[in-house]
């Protein structure tokens, strides 16, 4: 397997940083994440211009320029030759002097294996909620403590997930975006204090073609009133939320909404993937 370290292609097992960057001294940097379908490099104009701006929110330099990390991403791509993967892109805040100062960033591209089926029918989740909003939400920081460190608490409630919220005003998950359609079919997400998922950019124009589409706040009483609720990432699509603090949402099972969805959203990945071929 090779990787990309900030200018050159190595074997991943040669790919090493130096233990003063910043992203080992204080958690500071930044990243990306997508799959690769056929070859396809999934949504990559999308993934490059967050990567991008979460670089320029957290004051990190990117070597690169836009169409440059996208012939770096080909070029890892052809060298692995991993049709259907993952791509992790890393900017670091760089070896710093003091362990405080950020210096240049070191860059790291790494891929994986990773398979994907195209099922149409939503898993159905249960979930908690959790007072907590990200230190900047609007990057893609490195920085998961909050998520990580509830993990043991959903294997405690036997919950697949948590949902940030203050004051009972919901936000994100730590890895996916969150929707619900209300009883009237309109279909709502919330806009502050999250992170703007490319799948939720997806599923947004899927939806407003058939459906009211408002980005704007959700309680916790909107979950409670809801006729459905999913989630959404590049990994998990979109998956129902059936459960929310041990209560039912809905009627408790997957909605059609939501499965409708899903199918739209597989159809545009099929779509974008055939016109890259
Ligand atoms: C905080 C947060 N929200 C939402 C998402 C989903 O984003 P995407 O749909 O681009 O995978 C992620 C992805 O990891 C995330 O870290």
């Amino acid at each position: 397997m090779f990787v990309f370290l900030n200018n050159q292609l190595l074997e991943a097992e040669k790919a090493t940083l130096h233990i003063s960057d910043l992203a080992i001294q204080r958690g500071y940097g930044i990243f990306d994440f997508f799959r690769v379908r056929d070859n396809a490099l999934l949504y990559v104009e999308d993934h490059l211009d967050r990567f991008i701006h979460s670089a320029q929110f957290m004051h990190l330099a990117c070597p690169y320029s836009k169409d440059q990390l996208h012939s770096i991403l080909q070029e890892l791509q052809q060298k692995n030759n991993l049709p259907n993967s993952s791509m992790r892109m890393i900017l670091t805040g760089g070896y710093s002097a003091d362990a405080y100062q950020p210096a240049d960033p070191n860059l790291i591209i790494m891929q994986s294996p990773l398979a994907f089926q195209d099922t149409l029918v939503p898993k159905s989740l249960s979930i908690i909620t959790h007072e907590y909003v990200r230190d900047i939400p609007e990057a893609k920081t490195i920085n998961y403590t909050m998520g990580i460190w509830l993990q043991s608490k959903l294997a405690e409630q036997k919950a697949d997930d948590v949902l940030y919220h203050i004051n009972g005003t919901v936000s994100e998950f730590p890895r996916c975006n969150f929707f619900i359609v209300t009883k009237n079919n309109v279909i709502m997400t919330p806009a502050k204090n999250v992170l703007k998922g490319v799948t939720r950019k997806k599923v947004l124009a899927c939806a407003s073609s058939h459906y009211k589409v408002v980005e704007g706040p959700v309680t916790i009483d909107d979950i409670l009133n809801a006729k459905e609720a999913f989630l959404t990432s590049s990994t998990k699509r979109i998956q129902a939320v059936t459960k929310v603090n041990d209560k039912a949402i809905g009627n408790g099972e997957p909605g059609a909404i939501t499965t409708e969805l899903l199918k739209s959203l597989v159809t545009v990945e099929q779509n974008y993937v055939s016109k890259k071929l």
